[in-house]
C-alpha cells in the first residue's frame, strides 16, 4: 500500500469495520472476529442474489457491502448520522459499489422514508436494537418496509439466562466512573436495552415477524465490551445473538404459533 493510500485511510479513522478493498488491503476496524462471524453464521443459508437489501445503522458499510457481494441487485445503505459517510464513500469507491447510501435515516421511523427507502427482500438490522430508546417500534418499521416472503436479519446484544420475557434497561448515561455511572451491563455509547432471548423472539412475533430459529446464532459479549463483566454479583449473561426472521401474514402469528417457537427456543 502507499504510504498516501495508508494515510488517506487513517485520515478518515477511526474505523469500526475491517472491510476487505482491493490489493490486499483492510481498513483498520475493531478486532471483533466473534461478532462478524455470528452474523455470517445466522445469514449463511440466506439467498442474496437478485435481491433487494435495506442495511440499517451501516456505519462503515460492511454489511451492505457483503450483501452486494452475496449478489444483492440493489442494496441501500442507511445511518442515523453522517459521521461515517466518508469512510463508506471511500470503500464504495475502491471496491466500484453500487451500494446506495442514504444518512439521516431513523430506524424508528422507517416508514416516513418509505418513498425514498423502498420496500425490500431483506432489511439488515444489525448492532441497532440495543442503541434504540423503543426497540419495538423499529421492529415493527422493517416489517412495514418488507417486501411479502421477505427477511430480516436481526443482530443485538441479549440476555440469556433469564427465561423471562422482560428488558433490562441499562441507562442512558455513557459509563464513566467519575460520576459513578460506570456500573452498566454494556459500555459505549447510548446503550440502553438488553432484551432477554423469549422477549426478543415475542418483540419479533408481535412485529409480524416470524424467527426462523434454525438460523439462531449466539456468542458471548466480548469482555471489552462491558465493565463489569467479570463480578461476581452480576448475574446477567450477555449473548449477542443474530437470526433471521421471515415476514408473516398477520393471521400466521396465532398463541399457538407464540407458544411453540417459545418452547422450542428453550429447549433448542
Ligand atoms: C454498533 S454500530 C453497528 C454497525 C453495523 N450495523 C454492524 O452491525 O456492524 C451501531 C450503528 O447504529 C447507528 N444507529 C444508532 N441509533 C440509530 C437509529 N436510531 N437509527 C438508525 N441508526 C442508528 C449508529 O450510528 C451506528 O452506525
Amino acid at each position: 500500500m502507499s504510504a498516501e493510500l495508508m494515510e488517506r485511510i487513517h485520515s478518515l479513522g477511526p474505523w469500526y469495520h475491517k472491510i476487505a478493498l482491493p490489493g490486499g488491503i483492510v481498513t483498520p476496524g475493531n478486532n471483533w472476529e466473534p461478532l462478524w462471524d455470528n452474523i455470517r453464521n445466522a445469514t449463511k443459508g440466506l439467498d442474496y442474489q437478485g435481491k433487494s437489501v435495506l442495511d440499517l445503522g451501516s456505519m462503515d458499510g460492511l454489511w451492505a457491502f457483503e450483501a452486494e457481494q452475496r449478489g444483492a441487485a440493489y442494496v441501500v445503505s442507511s445511518d442515523i448520522t453522517a459521521t461515517c459517510a466518508n469512510r463508506l464513500l471511500f470503500c464504495r469507491e475502491a471496491l466500484g459499489s453500487r451500494v446506495v447510501p442514504f444518512f439521516n435515516v431513523h430506524v424508528e421511523r422507517l416508514v416516513e422514508g418509505r418513498s425514498f427507502l423502498g420496500s425490500h427482500d431483506i432489511i439488515q438490522h444489525l448492532g441497532v436494537l440495543y442503541h434504540l430508546p423503543d426497540p419495538f417500534v423499529s421492529l415493527s418499521q422493517c416489517r412495514a418496509l418488507l417486501n411479502e416472503g421477505g427477511s430480516l436479519v436481526v443482530e443485538t446484544l441479549a440476555i440469556q439466562n433469564i427465561p423471562m420475557s422482560c428488558m433490562v434497561f441499562n441507562g442512558v448515561m455513557p459509563s464513566d466512573h467519575e460520576s459513578g455511572y460506570w456500573w452498566r451491563l454494556y459500555k459505549g455509547a447510548h446503550p440502553q436495552w438488553a432484551p432477554t432471548l423469549s422477549c426478543l423472539l415475542e418483540m419479533l412475533l408481535l412485529a409480524g415477524l416470524m424467527p426462523q430459529l434454525e438460523t439462531l446464532s449466539l456468542v458471548a459479549q466480548p469482555p471489552s465490551h462491558g465493565i463489569n463483566a467479570d463480578d461476581p454479583e452480576v448475574t446477567y449473561e450477555r449473548v449477542r445473538v443474530a437470526l433471521v426472521a421471515r415476514a408473516a401474514k398477520r393471521e400466521e402469528i396465532t398463541t399457538e404459533v407464540i407458544r411453540t417457537v417459545l418452547q422450542a427456543a428453550r429447549q433448542g
